[in-house]
């Protein structure tokens, strides 16, 4: 069989550059144990209502104006599903999922996860202006995936 001699450089720089990206992500992840930052919270998915803090979920006041709001996802309902947070609170977010992969998105923020069964996302937002936030499921997760949402109202302390 015959080779172009540039069909040859073409194949040796194309199986190189697969290598070394192998290489790469092999070494990172075999040898020094690099995994997604969501990997290292984990929760048995089977008793979320019994792990805390997940046996309580709602906001939590942690002290001055710090907070702590965690919330679980399933189908197709965000536990809970109406929270009040007082203006320039700090708030840690953690959520989790009960059954499937859904989605953890507060519109108009930066506030976006994909929530994985046996995974606790985190996610640390300030919120400093009032007004109502729309949380909202973006990974599809059944049949009733469009009702899943819940909201978020951030009032004036008192
Ligand atoms: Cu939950 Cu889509």
């Amino acid at each position: 069989m015959h080779i172009h001699k540039f069909e040859k450089i073409w194949l040796i720089f194309g199986v190189g550059t697969l290598l070394v990206f192998l290489t790469t992500v092999g070494v990172g992840a075999f040898y020094m144990g690099n995994q997604p930052a969501s990997c290292l919270v984990t929760i048995d998915p089977e008793k979320v209502d019994e792990t805390a803090p997940f046996d309580n979920p709602g906001l939590k006041h942690l002290g001055g104006n710090k907070y702590e709001l965690n919330i679980i996802t399933s189908a197709f309902a965000f536990t809970p599903n109406e929270i009040i947070i007082p203006k320039g609170a700090e708030v840690v977010i953690n959520v989790t999922t009960k059954d499937v992969v859904h989605g953890f998105e507060v519109a108009g923020t930066n506030i976006n996860m994909m929530v994985e069964p046996g995974y606790i996302n985190s996610y640390t937002q300030i919120f400093d202006t009032t007004g109502e936030f729309l949380i909202l499921c973006n990974e599809y997760c059944g049949a009733g995936h469009h009702m899943m949402s819940a909201r978020i109202k951030v009032v004036e302390k008192e």
